[in-house]
């Protein structure tokens, strides 16, 4: 099988590896790709450039095409390619709404029973201005509805901030809502679906944050850990019972089947379970610590999904523990310098693996060009193993500005 990821981070690097690794895949073509992707596979194509993705499969004879990241899905990269008759795993332009509109999420968990907060929904500024005016409660949640890349999302804890968030952020026809403030534990609970089975990954935990103990900035994730122990055998059960299989049965009665990757970003509270969205591909870092405790081959699954046959197929996880720490460059998630020589890696030994992210490679040699630039990976029999792995190696890798947290999986730890 030929395969093709499109995508450019670490998510796509561990894809790609993983098809290759488990043989699912002969051949495994990364577009646009990084360096850390073999010259001869990476693909000197945009993400959404569906005309020359097209010609490059036929050229090639590209068996399936794996879709990483949301911007192609919500574009209709599926649709397309599908027209086409390239076969293409993930969803369709209108399933992948789950992601791009928060509030056609809202409507599809209001509508089938899924647990989620309360909300109010406003086009425009007044009616949500009058709306926090009142408001005797803070923190609010504040959500912009359509894609924002992790932006949409205000948490005020005053009136004051709130008037300013919306002010910032909602012009005369944005359409916003509030929701209740939630308290609780944050978990990634994936499933992949045919659009009618949907099989449970183990569950995972993202760090959103820029520095240790959870504070700074906001980041695309800044490392992850699998399986996630508040996600107890029990809740994933039902995170599957409640949310996953009555959302993927819901889509197929509104007449747009769900395929492909659907994550639940869950918030846990003691026995309460309720979902904050819900994403349509695998996260970034996620993927890197769920993709190598799959049991069996990637690609069955991927194929059970285009083909509809996942009820046939079961899913299992390795008894391990995995772990991914994001180095990044000097100041992200704000300003930062890229082309700075990367050094260290061949260093590492063979218990660690490194996906690339923001990395390009020139004669030989690898150089930063984004913000997440590694994510440095390790199993192990216990958490605690799989995360000394990492932190005793990560020393090794060295570029100028290099930032990494110290404490991923500390939540597990504590
Ligand atoms: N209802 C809520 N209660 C508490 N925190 C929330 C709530 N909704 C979102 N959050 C916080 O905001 C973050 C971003 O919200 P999310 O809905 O995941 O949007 P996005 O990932 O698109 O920015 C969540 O990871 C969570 O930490
Ligand atoms: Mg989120």
């Amino acid at each position: 099988m030929k395969y093709l990821v499109i995508g450019s981070g670490g998510r796509e690097h561990t894809i790609a590896w993983r098809l290759l690794k488990d043989g699912s895949a002969s051949e495994v073509y990364v577009a646009p790709g990084n360096g850390g992707i073999d010259p001869a596979y990476r693909v000197n194509l945009g993400i959404s450039d569906f005309e020359g993705i097209t010609r490059f499969c036929r050229e090639k004879g590209i068996d399936t095409v794996v879709v990483g990241p949301e911007a192609p899905l919500a574009a209709g990269i599926v649709d397309r390619l599908q027209e086409e008759n390239i076969p293409v795993f993930g969803p369709s332009a209108e399933a992948a709404r789950l992601e791009g509109s928060k509030l056609f999420a809202k409507m599809i968990m209001e509508k089938y029973g899924i647990p989620t907060a309360g909300h109010h929904d406003f086009t425009g500024k007044a009616g949500i201005l009058e709306f926090i005016k009142k408001q005797e409660q803070f923190p609010v949640v504040i959500k912009l509805d359509g894609l924002a890349a992790g932006k949409g999302v205000g948490i005020p804890e005053s009136r004051e901030e709130a008037l300013a968030f919306i002010n910032e952020n909602v012009g005369d026809t944005t359409r916003v809502f509030v929701e209740d403030f939630l308290q609780g534990e944050e978990a990634s609970v994936l499933g992949i679906s045919d659009g009618t089975t949907v099989l449970t990954f183990v569950a995972a935990q993202d760090h959103k944050r820029i520095f240790d103990g959870d504070r700074g900035p906001n980041t695309g994730g800044m490392g992850a850990y699998a399986p996630a122990p508040v996600v107890t055998d029990e809740r994933l059960r039902r995170i599957h019972s409640m949310v996953l299989q009555p959302t993927i049965d819901g889509m197929k009665k509104e007449g747009i089947p769900f395929k492909g990757i659907l994550y639940a970003g869950v918030i846990i509270h003691g026995d309460d379970i309720k979902v904050l969205e819900f994403n349509v591909r695998f996260g970034d870092p996620e993927a890197q610590v769920i993709l190598p405790l799959l049991e069996g081959k990637l690609g069955d699954f991927i194929q059970g999904s285009i083909e509809g046959t996942l009820h046939t197929k079961s899913i299992s996880f390795k008894k391990k523990h995995a772990i991914t720490v994001v180095m990044s460059s000097g100041g992200y998630p704000g300003d930062y310098e890229k082309g700075k020589e990367i050094t260290g890696l061949d260093s590492l030994s063979d218990s660690i693996t490194a996906f690339h992210a923001g990395t390009v490679e020139k004669n030989g040699k690898l150089y930063t060009s984004g913000g997440r630039v590694l994510n440095i990976t390790a199993m192990g029999d216990t958490l605690v193993q799989a995360r000394d792995a990492v932190y005793n190696e990560i020393g090794r890798i060295s570029f100028d500005g290099a930032f990494y947290r110290k404490d991923i999986a500390h939540r597990a730890l504590k």
